[in-house]
């Protein structure tokens, strides 16, 4: 695999393989190499020195592996690790290479979507106090209106595969009944946090329920972001032959994880229903 170049995918644990997914499924012939750092997931509500750190470690990782494009697929590192990367690490000691994140190219295609231009989103607690979301889409499209809303509880149910048990109905309610009273012209919501797909069927269920108090409801767009992060991967290597020039195309895909393999391979599956090839990695 060393001599092979790949597309290096991360994230704290299992979330980022909603992004691998979509961007799989849009360009299959790459070869890619996804790292969760399962064993020290969740970064959630973890510092900015922390995450930095974590995701610094990750980064020098996928590049030991000849990754010369890394994708944050993981909206806390994003938020907290990818613009200190971007114009501190890189600079210095990697400038062939490129790290790229998640939240800016959601923040793109989201305010042509809303009609209302109010938005909300849904994240980990790092992600919401870090601002990016509201920052990165107010700059992009100023006639908007963002309001964000923590969910302590969605990533502990997914990593905990409890996401579609009747427990979990609680929590998705809770956390979507808090968001929406902030601003109740809220017509879209940015998943904006990895792992949440899982939970689209409990969010449309309760926004069903919601809807039968407020009508209004029954139009809200909830937005996940495999497809979003895959069109702009897409578009990058369009615009960046001297990178898509670099990058393998077999097909593959390469799993590392801090964690235990065989754990891993078991979880993994509930996100990629296929049979993958893991390999036990630490980072320091
Ligand atoms: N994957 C992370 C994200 O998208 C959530 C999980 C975590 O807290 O580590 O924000």
């Amino acid at each position: 695999m060393v001599n092979e170049r790949c597309i290096g995918i991360f994230d704290s644990g299992y979330g980022g393989l909603t992004i691998l997914d979509g961007i799989r499924q849009r360009m299959p012939e790459y070869d890619y190499i996804y790292l969760g750092d399962n064993a020290r997931a969740p970064y959630g509500t973890r510092s900015f020195d922390v995450v930095y750190e974590f995701t610094l470690q990750a980064v020098k990782k996928l590049f030991e592996m000849n990754c010369p494009l890394v994708i944050l697929g993981c909206n806390t590192a994003s938020a907290k690790a990818l613009r200190s990367i971007q114009q501190k690490y890189l600079p210095q000691y990697a400038p062939d290479r490129r790290v790229l994140g998640v939240i800016r190219p959601t923040a793109e295609v989201v305010g042509d979507i809303s009609c209302t231009k109010h938005i909300g989103v849904l994240a980990t607690e790092g992600t919401i106090k870090s601002e990016s979301y509201k920052l990165e889409i107010e700059k992009l499209h100023p006639d908007c209106t963002i309001v964000g809303q923590s969910c302590p509880m969605w990533v502990p149910l997914v990593e905990n595969n409890e996401f579609d048990k009747p427990g979990a109905d609680y929590f998705v309610k809770d956390s979507l009944e808090k968001l929406l009273s902030q601003d109740p012209l809220i017509d879209t919501i940015i998943l904006g946090c990895t792992h949440y797909p899982l939970l689209l069927p409990k969010i449309k269920q309760q926004l069903v329920q919601l809807s039968t108090l407020n009508s209004q409801l029954s139009t809200l767009k909830v937005i996940p972001q495999g497809h979003y992060i895959a069109t702009s991967l897409e578009d990058y290597l369009r615009r960046h032959p001297e990178m898509d020039q670099r990058l393998t195309r077999g097909g593959t895909c390469q799993y590392l994880t801090t964690e235990s393999a065989t754990k891993f391979r078991e979880n993994a599956s509930l996100f990629l229903h296929e049979e993958v090839n893991v390999q036990h990695i630490t980072l320091n």
